[in-house]
C-alpha cells in the first residue's frame, strides 16, 4: 500500500494523473447515484468522486456503506472541476474520480463531529484527545509548534549553543514554585523533586566550560493552573558566560525576529523597548504591560490631600497612592451596569471601591463631571485633575486609593479589562514586544510572612546594591530582565551570582541559614568556588509563545496531550491512587482513602 500524494497536494497541474490517497472520510454527500466524499488528512482535503460508470457498481456500494471518519485509500484520476471550484479549498480546482477504493479502517460515530466550525465543550474534546488531534485547527497549531522549535534551534546553533540535557528527577528546593515528588523505591523515606526548571544544572554546566547551553526543556510545577500555565511544560532554555544583561536581551530578540519572520512573515524591530519595573507598575500597574493601547496611570497622590473627597484622602494619610486612569471616548460603552460588574472586577483584585468620574459634555463645566466621586471634589482640585487627565468630553475616569500593591493590581487589571474587553482596543495580531528589567530582588510575601525572592535566588543584584543586602534587602534592585508580548510575560531570566560569597548574603536576606544553605545548595556554593565564570541567561515558555503566535484560546490548544485546570488528564483518568502493594514497596501509607486494591 503506498499513497502517491497526499489530500492537501492536488492542483490543476496533476489533472490526468492516476494518484493513489489515504485518508479520513470528512464527509460524505449522495448526488442521485454518485457520491462525493472529501477525504481528510493533516495536509488537507481532496474531493474524491464515485461515479458507477467509472468505478462500477460494487465501489459505489462500497461507497454508500462508508460513514464519517473511516480511514480509506482510494485509487483515481484527477480531472479538473471546471468551472466548479472550490476557491475555499487549496485542491478546491480538482477532484478525484474513483477506480478503486480499498476500506482500511471503519470507525464508530465519533462522540463530536471533526469540524473546525462546530464548537465543542473541552471534556470531551481532552476525553477524546486523539479526535480531537485530527481537527486542522489542533494540526495547524502543532505543526506551527512543530516549526517554531526547529528555527530556535537552528537561531541558536548558529549562535554556537550547544544543547545539552538535565534531569528532571532532581532534588526538592525551597521557594519558587510547589515541586511536584517522586518517591524512591530504593531509598525509601526519600523523594525525589520534579525540576521546575534547569536552573542550577544550567549554572552548573557554565561551571563546566560550556559557555553557550540551550535545551528545549520539559519542567513541572505544582501551580495553580489558568489559561496560560500548565503543571507539564516547556521552556526554550538558555545560559551563557561572560556577557551582559545586553548581549541576552539581544539574543532574545533576535529569536523572536527570528521566529516571527519565519512563522508569519512579520519583521519585529531591530530593537524591542525596555521599561524598568518601578515604571511598569508606576504607568500600568503591572510587571507584564500591554502596550497594545495606551492609558497610561496618573500619580495622584500629591494631588489627593486637597481634593476634598475623603476616600482619597485617607488613602494618603495611610500611606498608600492615588492614581487614576482615563479610559477615552468610554462614556456610552461603560453603562451604570458595567460599571458596578467592573468595581465589583476591581474588589477581587483587593480595591475597596473603584471611584469613576464620567465626563458628559464640555469638561470645563463641573455638570459634565458625573459619578460618585465627581461631586466630593473641589473646584479647583477639579480644575487641576482635568488638566493632569487631559479629561475631554465623552472620557472616564478610574481611581485607585490604597497601598502602592492594591492600586498597582487594581488599576493594572482595570485597564487590561478595559483594554482588551470592554473597550477592545487590542489586535491579536500586533506584536508589542517589550522587556520589563531591574525588578526588586526581593518582595514580601504574606503567606510566608517574609522576603521571598522576586526572581529567584540565583539572581545577580546591581552591584552598587550588594551592600544593602544586610541593611535594606527590600530596596535591593536586581539585574533581571522578563520579555513581555501583549501582556503576557513569555520569558524571563537574569544575571546570575558567581561568587559564593554574594550568593551566601543573598541567603541570609532570604532567612535561609548557613546551615540550610549547606543542605540545600551546598553543591551550588561548592562549585561557585571554583572558578565560576560570570554567567547569565533566561527561558521563554515556549507553550505560550506558541499560544500567541497562534492567537489560541488558551495553552491547552497548543500541547497535544495537556491536563485540565484542575491538572488531570481526562483521557487517560489520572492522577489515579495507586495499589495498596505499591505503596507497601515504596514504604508509604497515605491519609486520603484509595480506591485501588490489589
Ligand atoms: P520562569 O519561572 O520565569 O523562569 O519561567 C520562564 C518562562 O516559562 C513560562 N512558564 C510557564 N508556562 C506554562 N506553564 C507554567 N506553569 C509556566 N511557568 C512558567 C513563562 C515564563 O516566562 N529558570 C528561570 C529562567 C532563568 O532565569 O533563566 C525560570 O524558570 O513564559
Ligand atoms: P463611598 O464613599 O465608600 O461610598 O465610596 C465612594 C466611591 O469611591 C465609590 O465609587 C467607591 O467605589 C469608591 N471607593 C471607595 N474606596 C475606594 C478606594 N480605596 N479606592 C478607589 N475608590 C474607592
Amino acid at each position: 500500500m503506498k499513497r502517491t500524494h497526499t489530500c492537501g497536494d492536488l492542483r490543476a497541474a496533476h489533472v490526468d494523473q492516476t494518484v493513489t490517497l489515504c485518508g479520513w472520510v470528512h464527509n460524505r454527500r449522495d448526488h442521485g447515484g454518485i457520491i462525493f466524499l472529501d477525504l481528510r488528512d493533516r495536509y488537507g482535503l481532496t474531493q474524491v468522486t464515485l461515479d458507477p460508470d467509472i468505478c462500477g457498481k460494487d465501489v459505489l456500494e462500497l461507497g454508500n456503506r462508508v460513514r464519517s471518519e473511516w480511514v480509506l485509500q482510494i485509487t483515481g484520476k484527477v480531472t479538473s472541476r471546471g468551472d466548479k471550484k472550490n476557491p475555499n479549498l487549496a485542491t478546491g480546482e480538482i477532484e478525484v474520480f474513483v477506480k478503486d477504493l480499498v476500506v482500511l479502517n471503519k470507525a464508530e460515530t465519533p462522540p463530536f463531529e471533526i469540524d473546525e466550525h462546530i464548537k465543542v465543550g473541552e471534556e470531551p474534546r481532552l476525553k477524546s484527545r486523539y479526535l480531537d488531534l485530527r481537527r486542522p485547527g489542533m494540526q495547524r497549531n502543532l505543526m506551527i509548534r512543530h516549526r517554531v522549535t526547529k528555527v530556535v534551534r537552528d537561531y541558536f546553533d548558529a549562535e554556537r549553543f550547544l544543547e545539552i540535557e538535565t534531569p528532571t528527577l532532581c532534588k526538592y528546593t525551597p521557594g519558587g514554585a510547589r515541586n511536584f515528588i517522586v518517591p524512591s523505591r530504593l531509598h525509601q523515606g526519600s523523594f525525589y523533586a520534579l525540576a521546575e526548571s534547569p536552573q542550577l544544572f544550567k549554572q552548573l554546566l557554565m561551571v563546566g566550560g560550556y559557555d553557550r547551553y540551550l535545551q528545549i526543556a520539559r519542567c513541572y510545577r505544582d501551580e495553580d493552573l489558568r489559561n496560560d500555565r500548565q503543571p507539564e511544560f516547556t521552556q526554550i532554555d538558555l545560559e551563557m558566560s561572560f556577557i551582559d544583561m545586553d548581549d541576552i536581551m539581544n539574543l532574545g530578540e533576535g529569536m523572536c525576529r527570528a521566529v516571527w519572520k519565519n512563522l508569519l512573515g512579520v519583521d519585529l524591530p531591530a530593537k524591542f523597548r525596555r521599561m524598568t519595573w518601578a515604571e511598569g507598575m508606576l504607568k500600568y500597574g503591572s510587571d507584564k504591560p500591554d502596550l497594545r493601547y495606551g492609558m497610561e496611570i496618573v500619580e495622584l497622590t500629591d494631588w489627593a490631600p486637597t481634593s476634598g473627597f475623603s476616600v482619597f484622602q485617607k488613602a494618603v494619610e495611610a500611606g498608600g497612592v492615588v492614581r487614576a486612569l482615563n479610559a477615552k471616548k468610554a462614556t456610552e460603552i461603560l453603562s451604570r451596569r458595567t460599571l458596578d460588574t467592573l468595581t465589583e472586577f476591581a474588589k477581587g483584585y483587593g480595591a475597596k471601591g473603584l471611584a469613576w468620574i464620567k465626563i458628559g459634555g464640555d469638561p470645563s463645566k463641573a455638570e459634565s463631571w458625573q459619578g460618585p466621586a465627581a461631586k466630593n471634589i473641589t473646584e479647583a482640585a477639579r480644575i487641576e485633575l482635568g488638566s493632569r487627565m487631559k479629561v475631554e468630553d465623552g472620557d472616564v475616569l478610574f481611581f485607585g486609593a490604597d497601598s502602592f500593591k492594591v492600586v498597582c493590581a487594581t488599576l493594572g487589571a482595570v485597564r487590561v479589562e478595559l483594554g482588551t474587553k470592554l473597550l477592545k482596543l487590542a489586535r491579536g495580531d500586533d506584536w508589542q514586544f517589550l522587556w520589563i528589567h531591574s525588578a526588586p530582588a526581593f518582595e514580601w510575601s504574606d503567606e510566608s510572612q517574609a522576603l521571598v525572592a522576586n526572581h529567584h535566588p540565583f539572581t545577580a543584584p546591581y552591584d552598587d546594591h550588594v551592600d544593602l543586602l544586610a541593611s535594606d534587602p527590600a530596596k535591593v534592585l536586581s539585574k533581571s530582565y522578563d520579555m513581555v508580548l501583549n501582556g503576557n510575560e513569555i520569558g524571563g531570566g537574569s544575571i546570575r551570582i558567581h561568587d559564593s560569597a554574594t550568593q551566601a548574603k543573598v541567603f541570609k536576606a532570604l532567612g535561609i541559614s548557613d546551615d540550610d544553605a549547606q543542605k540545600k545548595f551546598g553543591f551550588l556554593l561548592h562549585a561557585l568556588s571554583f572558578g565560576a565564570p560570570p554567567h547569565g541567561g533566561m527561558a521563554f515558555g515556549l507553550d505560550r509563545l506558541i499560544m500567541l503566535i497562534t492567537q489560541a484560546d488558551s495553552i491547552r490548544d497548543v500541547i497535544a496531550f495537556p491536563k485540565t485546570q484542575r491538572g488531570r488528564d481526562e483521557m487517560l483518568d489520572c492522577p489515579t491512587p495507586v495499589t495498596d502493594r505499591q505503596l507497601k514497596e515504596l514504604a508509604l501509607v497515605t491519609a486520603a482513602p484509595t480506591a485501588a486494591k490489589a
